[in-house]
């Protein structure tokens, strides 16, 4: 196992009817900015559950931050939280109001243009405290440092990282999710399966803990994630290990010690940024291409994987690690996900160009253990279409 500190200070409050106890997580003098996105939580009344519990405290707005949070948007924040002497975040939302929360809350007190946190990895020096209500299971940002931004403008995806930016605490009720659409739900099952994948399907370095802790939220979002497609309602004991699940998969428990590699999230923002696709949808579409990419590298985890997770008990290496890819890929087909670029009607132009950008970046080599070329990144695309 490799050296690691692990420090996760979030205070996570699980369970139907938790947000009764959010006022009491709040500093008295809190002045808060609630932050949301296009209007969910007006529809299934998590608005007034929250606002119910903000009696007494000072409270101002600012919604409208989209999924895959824009740049320009949380940059309107800024002036209100100056002019409001803000002290205290609270995102009411998913992972984008979240995400974009984290970055209100850095920008704020950055000295300088804050794009620069993005583009150019500058350090922060501080941070508002944040507060979060969950309303979709999904990025494990309730319980992680990490943010991801898009810049209309230039259509870039970037992502930043501090723990400055962990919440002080995270609301999590599975009811709150009762009212998704089940293509988030959908994305929020894939995008944890992929998050623990990437931190699992490597190298091994003997670390049996988190290999099965791995496994199991694999496992889990196997199962769970079937069954939240056959309910024709929701059900609370599904949405409940769905949501802890997700929670589980990136909080930097399973990636301590470990040989982790994000070149599937890398590639897949480029998607999202170039042509607006669900960040999910772009990992399903990346990750098999990838793994079967890297067959040859990778495979005695995939050989563990297949027979850990798929049951899969071939004896040839090869075909076993074939039949683990051709399992991963069916069960994000069997939810409902387009695995393709060309069933978005992406082609060559789109590989073309994310190449392109990731040689302006200086990124001739991917992911966390240097593992990927630019070729076997047009390659594993090329197989996609
Ligand atoms: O904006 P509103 O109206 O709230 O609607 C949202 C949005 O349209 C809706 N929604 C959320 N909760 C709902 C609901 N609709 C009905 N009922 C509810 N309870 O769902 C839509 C998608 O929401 P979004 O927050 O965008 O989804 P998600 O949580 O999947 O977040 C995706 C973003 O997180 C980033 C992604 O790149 C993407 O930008 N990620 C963040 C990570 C992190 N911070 O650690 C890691 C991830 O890998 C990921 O990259
Ligand atoms: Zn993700």
């Amino acid at each position: 196992m490799e050296n690691f500190n692990y420090h996760n200070p979030v205070k996570i409050l699980f369970g139907k009817g938790k947000v009764k106890e959010l006022s009491d997580q709040l500093p008295k003098d809190a002045r808060i900015l609630m932050t949301y996105g296009g209007g969910s939580i007006f529809k299934n009344g998590i608005y007034e559950q929250v606002k119910e519990q903000l009696n007494g405290f000072e409270v101002s707005e600012f919604g409208g931050i989209e999924a895959n949070p824009h740049y320009e948007t949380c940059m309107k924040a800024l002036p209100l939280i100056k002019e409001k002497n803000i002290n205290f975040l609270l995102s009411v939302g998913g992972g984008s109001v979240l995400d974009g929360t984290k970055f209100i809350a850095v920008g704020v007190h950055y000295k300088g243009n804050p794009w620069e946190i993005l583009s150019k990895g500058a350090k922060v020096a501080s941070a508002l405290p944040i507060g979060a209500v969950l309303t979709l299971p999904a990025t494990g940002s309730e319980m992680n440092g990490n943010s991801v931004i898009t810049k209309a403008e230039t259509q870039e995806k970037l992502a930043f990282g501090s723990p400055l930016v962990m919440p002080r605490f995270s609301i999590l009720d599975p009811e709150f999710t009762f009212s998704l659409p089940q293509r988030q739900v959908v994305n929020g099952i894939v995008d944890a399966f992929v998050h623990v994948m990437e931190q699992y399907l490597t190298y091994p370095v003997n670390a049996p803990i988190q290999d099965r802790f791995a496994e199991s939220i694999l496992l889990t979002l196997i199962e769970q994630g079937k069954l939240a497609l056959k309910n024709e309602q929701p059900d609370y004991e599904n949405r409940a290990n769905l949501m802890w699940a997700a929670t589980m998969a990136l909080n930097g428990l399973i990636g301590s010690g470990v040989k982790t590699c994000w070149a599937t999230h890398t590639i897949g923002h480029e998607l999202t940024a170039l042509h607006g696709l669900d960040h999910a949808l772009t990992l399903a579409i990346v990750l098999p291409g990838l793994l079967r990419q890297l067959k040859h590298k990778r495979i005695e985890k995939l050989n563990q994987y297949a027979k850990q997770v798929w049951g899969i008990s071939e004896s040839d290496k090869e075909l076993a690690a074939d039949k683990a890819i051709n399992a991963t890929e069916e069960f994000f087909r069997g939810l409902g996900m387009k695995t393709l670029l060309s069933e978005h009607q992406i082609g060559d132009k789109t590989i073309e160009k994310i190449l392109t950008r990731f040689k302006n970046r200086n990124m001739t080599i991917l992911g966390n253990q240097k593992d990927i070329t630019l070729d076997d990144v047009k390659l594993l695309l090329q197989s996609r279409l």
